[in-house]
């Protein structure tokens, strides 16, 4: 993959002068001179080229002149030299530039008017540009259309080989899914092999087709560009916090876009490190959630053992009467809430005021306590940040990278092309520790493959490794002694070769890793639900941090332990304080001062100092009885824990249930009252992504049906409970906010965080560190079940909001089978679609199998998106007794031939 030096930083370029339309330009020798001539703000045509990926050189509408030669030459392939002489204008170049156009449209079908691209195509563009009228020679290519993919389809008689689709699925995203190959007399783009389409259907070669050729067939013959409304805003479904166009035509969303397209070709290529524009199919083509037939259009009221339909003034008096009441006779210890971390910053900042200032009570939680607030808590704790103190621009530029437990493809695509960028162009040395093959190990420089549920091993192996090779940074551990001998001393017992044995990686690849980690000058690692997911996530996250400390990679630029969020506002929902133990700004609960502060903003007593239940404490108290009253915002526990948490028990027991969702889910199904919420495409406000950005959300569409936005029915709620909330948007709480958190809403970019860990060294620190390196035998070593059955993100879905889009459910459908290695099939003489029982401690169920060779033999795996069967009920559940955070995604089990 020949990549133009120039556009790696990383690569020393000789600093040359040449001329551009008689000015002197300063430039790096052998940039592509298209780079060069754009640099200086001169926008040539080109319709093969796009700043992030190389030139490929095929359109010939990029021509300049150049001193010396005779004819135009190709200014994206060529490289720029000193003491050229570059004309980008004239005659001459006029008339190349339109014998090109001419020779593209004459094998072009002048089918615009039912063409997808209609008034956004490149080729129209430049035939208008060039003044083509005339079509001497048109011949026509009778290719029939290829609609095979669920996503996307190929109208091949439009190409005009450009290869865009070809080099930015190979190049930036690495997945290489598309080829030309030569059919009917043609150089047509066929998925490879010339089968059915068979990738991560990311949109991303849809994005950057100049032309009509490739269409999107959620939208196909439903518009014409000048129709469409096209609101910026931030993907709903990952922690990414992808930016996309959300193009509606009157209420209906038509399609996904995103700031990757032919149109914004002429870039900095250095620029990329930060993103490159595109989306995941998530993202792209998982949007008919928003106006699906199943939204929630009325708010609904028990009546009997019926949910009926009912005006929301009728459904919210009885809904305060019913909290009201509750609260008068038992308390505000009798009511909680939970809120799941899709809604906005502002909307979780008003959940925890509402339950703090309105119901007086700290029982409430949010989904952020699924796992990533044990890497808060213990970021905080040794570094007194809590959260990922990298960027994507950091990750990007890394030298080396470790990624821990973390299926990073699946979960976040768009930081997985981040790692992606990093190993293509600045050859990044990437180390992927899981117990699954995944689509990154195979990219990476060093995949290793691990038993499930020993990460945490792995990282006693890595430190010790790091010891034994004297691989410390003196200055670290020099300022800290006492500190060091602790950790050494807790890490004594450790041996390389128990490891190896314990976890499946080698010595010698213990040792490779601490020696990479160390010895790269910016080294990141990044840990994702195989850490912060898996029982004692919090201790691992801590030596995770050990290790960064005893390296030296604590608070150096581009350096840092990090984390990726699954949910879009897990980063928002504990730095607005919805968590128990946080105050707005992650200030702590019982925090005098902080409490004080609020107490006064708020105009309230605050529940007591050291009071709060968290989700598990919850579900405890709802089941005892102390709990009565529960407010769920778009959460749904029910569907989310398994059986052994007894969340239908403790719902059961409740006297007032009330679910606010978008969608009548199995929790909601159990309410007293179901209030309808509005998605993220029906308000404003902002999330807060993996790397600390806060990032606008904004209205694309009028809420679905009576659907409220969640602040708005949370504002009617406070209001009619006593509080005098005067919210008319959501830029009054944000306002409210930027008073309270100053700086927060640094929007659109990350605020800088610098970890902190003298603090902890001198203080607390070698009181601490031992419990983390006990010997610990692997989770659970001692059951005699064979397999390890894993539960977790597939790339298509996300929780299970994605399952209400008709498009990723077309792509992805619950096959309701469980992916094994295909040897551990052969063993256990099951072929496709055989049904086993499975078997975990927690009991039996039975299923089909089907094979799946990223599967890692002794492991199977079953999709947390989908309860048919429920093979969540196998589970057993362990919670932090830190953090709080359950933990119920990996078992043992046995599986027989039923
Ligand atoms: S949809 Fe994405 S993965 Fe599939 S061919 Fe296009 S660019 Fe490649
Ligand atoms: S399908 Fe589109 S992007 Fe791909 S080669 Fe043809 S015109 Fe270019
Ligand atoms: S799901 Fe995540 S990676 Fe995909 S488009 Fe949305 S924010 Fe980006
Ligand atoms: S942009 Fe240079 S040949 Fe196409």
């Amino acid at each position: 993959m020949g990549l133009k030096p120039a556009t790696n930083p990383d690569v020393e370029a000789v600093a040359i002068e040449l001329s551009i339309d008689g000015k002197s330009v300063t430039a790096r020798s052998g940039v592509s001179l298209y780079d060069v001539i754009s640099s200086t703000g001169k926008i040539i045509p080109a319709m093969c080229y796009h700043y992030t990926f190389d030139p490929f050189g095929s359109c010939g509408m990029c021509l300049v002149m150049q001193e010396g030669k005779k004819a135009p030459v190709r200014s994206c392939t060529a490289k720029a030299a000193a003491g050229m002489i570059i004309k980008t204008d004239g005659d001459e170049l006029f008339q190349a530039r339109k014998k090109a156009v001419e020779k593209h449209l004459s094998v072009h079908p002048l089918d615009c008017p039912v063409c997808d691209a209609d008034g956004h195509c490149e080729l129209q563009d430049m035939a208008f540009q060039h003044g083509v009228t005339n079509l001497a020679n048109a011949k026509q290519k009778f290719i029939p259309e290829d609609t095979r993919s669920p996503v996307l389809d190929f109208n091949m008689n439009r190409c005009i080989a450009c290869a865009e689709c070809i080099n930015v699925c190979k190049d930036v995203l690495m997945i290489d899914a598309l080829q030309f190959m030569k059919k009917g007399g043609f150089n047509q783009v066929v998925p490879k092999g010339d089968l059915a389409l068979s990738c991560e259907f990311c949109g991303d070669c849809l994005a950057v087709c100049p032309v009509g050729a490739i269409t999107n067939k959620f939208s196909k013959y439903l518009y014409k560009p000048w129709q469409m409304k096209k609101t910026t805003t931030t993907c709903n479904y990952c922690g990414d916090g992808c930016q996309m166009y959300l193009e509606t035509k009157d209420a209906e969303v038509v399609r996904v876009t995103s700031p990757l397209s032919w149109k914004n070709k002429w870039g900095d290529r250095a620029e990329t490190a930060k993103g490159h524009g595109g989306l995941c199919v998530r993202g792209r083509f998982g949007f008919e959630y928003i106006d699906s037939a199943a939204r929630l259009k009325q708010p609904l009221l028990r009546k009997g053992n019926q949910l009926v339909e009912t005006p929301w003034l009728e459904t919210m008096h009885q809904v305060v009467d019913r909290f009201s009441e509750i609260q008068r006779k038992n308390g505000p210890d009798a009511i909680a809430g939970l809120i799941t971390a899709r809604c906005t910053n502002e909307e979780l900042y008003l959940f925890q005021k509402l339950m703090r200032a309105g119901f007086r009570t700290n029982h409430f939680d949010s989904s952020a306590r699924y796992g990533h607030l044990n890497f808060v808590h213990a970021s905080r704790h040794a570094l007194g940040i809590g959260r990922s103190p990298n960027d994507w621009e950091d990750l990007t530029r890394a030298k080396a990278v470790i990624l821990i437990g973390s299926n990073i493809t699946e979960t976040n695509p768009l930081t997985a092309v981040r790692i992606k960028e990093a190993i293509r162009v600045y050859k990044a040395q990437v180390v992927v520790i899981d117990s699954a093959v995944t689509n990154m190990a195979k990219l990476a420089s060093h995949p290793v493959l691990i038993k499930p549920g020993t990460e945490g091993l792995v990282i006693d192996g890595l430190i010790k490794a790091t010891l034994e090779l004297d691989l410390i940074d003196e200055d670290s551990t020099k300022k800290h002694p006492r500190a060091f001998e602790a950790l050494k001393a807790a890490v004594a017992h450790v041996s390389l070769e128990q490891v190896a044995a314990q976890t499946g990686m080698s010595v010698e690849s213990l040792k490779d890793t601490a020696a990479i980690f160390a010895e790269a000058a910016r080294s990141i690692i990044l840990c994702g639900e195989g850490i912060v997911r898996q029982p004692d996530g919090y201790q691992n996250v801590l030596k995770l941090i050990d290790l960064a400390w005893v390296t030296g990679k604590l608070g150096q630029p581009g350096c840092g332990v990090n984390t990726v969020t699954e949910e879009p506002n897990e980063q928002g929902a504990v730095d607005m304080g919805a968590a128990p133990e946080f105050l707005p700004g992650q200030a702590s609960f019982n925090d005098q001062t902080a409490r004080d502060r609020f107490a006064k903003a708020w105009d309230v007593t605050l529940p007591a100092a050291g009071s709060g239940a968290n989700l598990v404490e919850i579900l405890k108290r709802c089941r005892s009885g102390q709990i009565r009253a529960l407010y769920v915002i778009g959460e749904n526990p029910l569907a989310t824990l398994p059986a052994s948490m007894e969340v239908r028990a403790a719902l059961d027991r409740l006297e007032l249930l009330v679910v606010q969702d978008a969608f009548l889910t199995d929790t909601a199904r159990m309410a007293h009252a179901v209030l309808p919420a509005c998605t993220s495409a029906e308000k404003d406000g902002t999330f807060t992504n993996l790397e600390g950005r806060v990032l606008r959300v904004r209205e694309a569409i009028d809420p679905i049906g009576e659907s409220l936005p969640d602040w708005h029915i949370m504002t009617a709620l406070a209001n009619a409970l006593g509080c005098q909330w005067a919210y008319e948007s959501s830029n009054d709480i944000q306002a409210e906010i930027m008073k309270l958190l100053p700086g927060y809403y640094n929007l659109g970019q990350p605020r800088k965080v610098v970890p902190t860990v003298d603090r902890y060294l001198s203080n607390g620190y070698t009181t601490d560190v031992g419990a983390r390196y006990r010997a610990s035998a692997p989770a659970d070593s001692k059951n005699r079940r064979p397999f390890a059955l894993l539960m977790g993100q597939v790339l298509y879905h996300s929780g299970k909001l994605s399952t209400q889009a008709a498009g990723l459910i077309t792509i992805a459908p619950n096959t309701g089978r469980l992916r094994m290695n295909p040897q551990d099939m052969e063993r256990l003489a099951v072929g496709e679609g055989t049904t086993v029982r499975l078997t975990s401690d927690r009991g039996s169920m039975q299923l089909a199998v089907q094979p799946d060779q990223s599967i890692a033999p002794q492991t199977c795996f079953f999709p947390e998106h989908f309860n048919e069967p429920p093979v969540k009920d196998l589970m057993s559940v362990q919670v932090d007794p830190t953090t709080g955070v359950p933990t119920f995604k990996q078992t043992r089990v046995t599986i027989e031939k039923a």
